[in-house]
């Protein structure tokens, strides 16, 4: 059992070091958080090749909610993979399928009929929420907002708001989308004021009966945990309504416990018209789902959307897993008091630490924003890249975020235990105080 950080080797360790020479060689250029190899992992751990145990709070971005090779998990999967791995929906259905989306239905917030699309990523339910949005509503223009991250396909990136590296070199982007901005009071956007240039946007530079959707992170995931106020996601979903604007939240972050609650829509009281959903949701596998209003999917033309992989059957059965596991065990208490764990030991930092410029988060779905100090709130992403390799060297996992490359997120399974917890959160203090 690996429960705490055991390191064999400086980190990275020589076969580490060896296979990235091959990797470098034969893969695309992309960053790594950690680059070390990793072989097995267990709950909130990982073993890399040369026997490091280290302390995962990055859960492959947010996916592994309830930890590392989760025996029931792995049980659904491996049951399923005996019977059939790849069936394809549109050619012979099965039951998996049916019981997800029924399931899903169910769980998420809105008091309405609902019907559910099952795909593969993250983006292609953002791709396909947009299409349906378009097709049904016989609109064009699409809102979305600053510090918003929805994906690396072309409309999902054209949502998206950071240039490097999402957008840089990928212009030109899809027609008719529009930014608004989005709460972010510690840079000086309170919410009141956010509403107001949302209204002015619409009203004056596309006109509300122009507007197929308005896409939303209730709390924005790679903008840097920034969470939108109750009022304003209560004002936005109002304006949709008045005006027949569907109003999409982007939940796959978000999704899955990782605020607490199963959905950070219950915590805002907002019941949008149509919901994406990844990461959490397959635990470990890629599925995702677009759940819409029944009235609104059932207005799809039938064949204009799906994919050969949607829905996999082998992805279901995992997903089915997840549910049970949130409905009849202990993780969103444990995602709560997780949470209040990590609140309470971020509380101080800003007094004793003068590099860190605000602390913020919702739930167990955490950051701070680093600053070079903090009257100006210069961003400091040089500092974040050096807390993230202190971490690293110490045997901790952890990613960055933000418009400005100086937010660090805590995105730990939510399974992670209260001794876990207090190992990372030490290694990232002693961290801080360097800085
Ligand atoms: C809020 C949000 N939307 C969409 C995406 C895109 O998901 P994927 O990477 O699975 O395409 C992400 C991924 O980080 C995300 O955080």
């Amino acid at each position: 059992m690996m429960k705490t950080i055991q390191l064999k080797t400086s980190i990275p360790g020589p076969k580490s070091q060896a296979l990235m020479k091959e990797r470098e060689k034969h893969v695309a250029p992309a960053g790594h958080a950690a680059p070390v190899f990793v072989v097995r992992s267990e709950g909130s751990m990982l073993e890399d090749v040369d026997g490091n145990h280290l302390l995962d709070f990055a859960a492959g971005i947010g996916v592994m909610n309830l930890g590392h090779a989760q025996p029931s998990i792995q049980e659904a999967a491996k049951e399923q993979l005996k019977n059939a791995t790849h069936l394809q929906w549109n050619v012979t259905p099965y039951e998996g399928y049916v019981k997800l989306a029924a399931k899903l239905n169910q769980i998420t917030p809105g008091k309405f009929p609902k019907k559910t699309f099952l795909a593969n990523s993250g983006a292609e339910v953002v791709e396909n929420a947009i299409k349906i949005a378009r097709q049904v509503t016989h609109r064009q223009a699409i809102i979305c907002f600053d510090q918003a991250f929805h994906g690396r396909t072309y409309m999902a990136l054209t949502l998206t708001t950071k240039n490097k590296p999402y957008r840089y070199g990928f212009a030109p982007y899809n027609p008719e989308v529009y930014r608004a901005p989005f709460p972010y009071p510690y840079r000086g956007m309170d919410a009141d004021t956010a509403f107001a240039r949302f209204e002015e946007i619409v009203n004056t530079q596309v006109i509300p009966t122009n507007v197929a959707a308005v896409i939303i992170e209730p709390v924005t995931g790679e903008g840097g945990f920034l969470p939108a106020s109750k009022e304003f996601m209560q004002k936005l979903q109002a304006f949709c309504k008045t005006h027949g604007i569907l109003l999409i939240a982007d939940e796959i972050q978000s999704g899955f416990g990782r605020t607490g609650t199963l959905f950070a829509c219950e915590q805002y009281g907002i019941e949008p018209d149509m919901l994406t959903l990844a990461k959490g949701m397959g635990g470990g596998m890629p599925i995702s789902a677009l759940v819409a209003k029944a009235e609104i999917m059932d207005q799809v033309m039938p064949g204009s959307i799906g994919g050969t992989y949607g829905g996999n059957p082998v992805a279901c059965a995992q997903a089915l897993a997840v549910i049970d596991l949130f409905e009849n065990g202990p993780a969103l208490a444990n995602a709560k008091k997780l949470g209040q764990m990590i609140e309470e030991r971020m509380k101080q930092w800003r007094e004793k630490y003068r590099c860190v410029g605000d602390v913020r988060g919702m739930g167990p779905m955490r950051a701070f924003e680093l600053v070079k100090d903090q009257a100006s709130k210069t961003p400091d992403p040089d500092g974040t890249k050096k807390l993230i390799q202190f971490c690293y060297e110490k045997g901790l996992v952890m990613l960055s975020a933000g418009t400005y490359a100086n937010v660090i997120r805590l995105l730990m399974p939510l399974t992670t235990t209260a001794d876990q917890l207090d190992e990372g959160m030490s290694i990232i203090e002693e961290g801080l105080k360097k800085l």
